[in-house]
């Protein structure tokens, strides 16, 4: 495996968020290209400061997430063809953010516990109780795996401004290089 690297990270509203991703194969083991592409996410997580990031943000349409909601930064949490198989019917609602829609926080209704399935890093198979920070978060990045992107929880509206926004800054960005 190379080093890891800092992937480029797709920005709303751009249509590749809106893919839905498939399933990773790994029947046998987890290749080499997957355990790279784990290093890499978890590399371009920490370095835009994220909590967690699905693998459609970075343009691979495949079943892979990574996520870290510890203080210190040292306990990722890798998520290969994620499966919820309960989620609480009690809800709560709080600002998300998302390193895909940067400067953007608005409120989202989410289960307050969740159990899930998926593989680790290692190609074991998991199940994962979660509630709090975390819960949220893998519902979040489950929902980008479905093409889906926070702000469309949101009002038409405040979508609207939002994409303005994402535009604006874009012009300006493109002003400066
Ligand atoms: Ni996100």
């Amino acid at each position: 495996m190379t080093s890891a690297q800092i992937l480029p990270i797709l920005t709303y509203p751009d249509p590749r968020l809106h893919k839905v991703a498939k399933p990773v194969a790994a029947a046998a083991g987890l290749e080499p290209r997957i355990q790279q592409l784990v290093a890499d996410m978890l590399a371009t997580m920490y370095d835009a400061q994220g909590i967690g990031l699905a693998a459609t943000q970075v343009d691979v349409h495949e079943r892979l997430i990574v996520i870290d909601v510890s203080e210190e930064r040292n306990a990722p949490l890798v998520l290969i063809n994620p499966e919820i198989l309960w989620a609480s019917p009690e809800k709560v609602k709080g600002d998300e953010g998302c390193l895909s829609v940067p400067g953007v926080y608005d409120g989202v209704e989410r289960s307050t516990s969740v159990r899930i399935k998926a593989l680790d890093d290692k190609g074991a198979s998991r199940e994962i109780e979660a509630d709090g920070l975390l819960a949220v978060c893998i519902q979040h990045e489950m929902d980008h795996l479905m093409g889906k992107v926070f702000v469309e929880y949101l009002s038409p509206l405040k979508r609207t401004r939002i994409k303005s926004k994402m535009a604006k800054a874009e012009r300006e960005a493109a002003g400066q290089r």
